[in-house]
């Protein structure tokens, strides 16, 4: 079940679902902010087994939602609706590794978009992961999460977190 807000993305994404071969997936146009609409959607009720364990995948969109708009408060509301084992997978956005100037230099060129962003440092991701087993290797820059091929030092300064957090048993 893929959820996006940008009816263009989801025109795509309906497109792309003409053709053969998309299986299952099916798409939702809804805003991450409520998950409580998104948890009742018929159409996800009726593809996802909410007994069973599912991946929650918040990849790449953590970093669209400001503090004002409690983005602790929806993964945590989303997290209490999954079953023990569910996993939250998630990728997002830092200044960590930049210097403050070319960070500021990217906040002010979203900041004209239609999505604005807010990294976040290690403290801040790590708190998605309350109450959840995070599963080695932890927090790490993107490259660094169980790698194909060997990342390289750059790769360490990538401004993105990727981290798998499991809903104890
Ligand atoms: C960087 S893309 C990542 C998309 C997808 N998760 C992936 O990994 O391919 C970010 C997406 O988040 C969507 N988005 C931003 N804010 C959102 C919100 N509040 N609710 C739902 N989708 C949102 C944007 O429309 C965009 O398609």
């Amino acid at each position: 079940m893929y959820v996006d807000n940008d009816p263009i993305v989801l025109a795509h994404a309906r497109a792309l679902m003409a053709g053969a071969g998309h299986g299952e997936t099916r798409v939702l146009q809804a805003d991450l902010r409520e998950p409580q609409r998104i948890l009742t959607d018929p159409d996800v009720r009726g593809l996802l087994d909410f007994q069973r364990p599912v991946a929650l995948l918040l990849v790449g969109i953590l970093h669209f939602i400001p503090d004002s708009d409690r983005p602790y408060q929806v993964v945590a509301e989303f997290l209490d609706a999954l079953a023990p084992g569910s996993c939250l997978v998630l990728s997002h956005g830092t200044g960590d590794f930049i210097d403050p100037q070319a960070g500021q230099r990217a906040v002010d060129a979203y900041a004209k978009s239609s999505a604005p962003v807010t990294g976040r440092s290690y403290a801040e991701v790590l708190r998605f992961f309350d109450g959840l087993e995070l599963l080695p290797p932890g927090i790490v820059t993107a490259p660094f999460w169980r790698p194909d091929a060997p990342a390289t030092a750059e790769d360490a300064r990538l401004p993105i977190y990727a981290a798998v957090g499991r809903k104890r048993r």
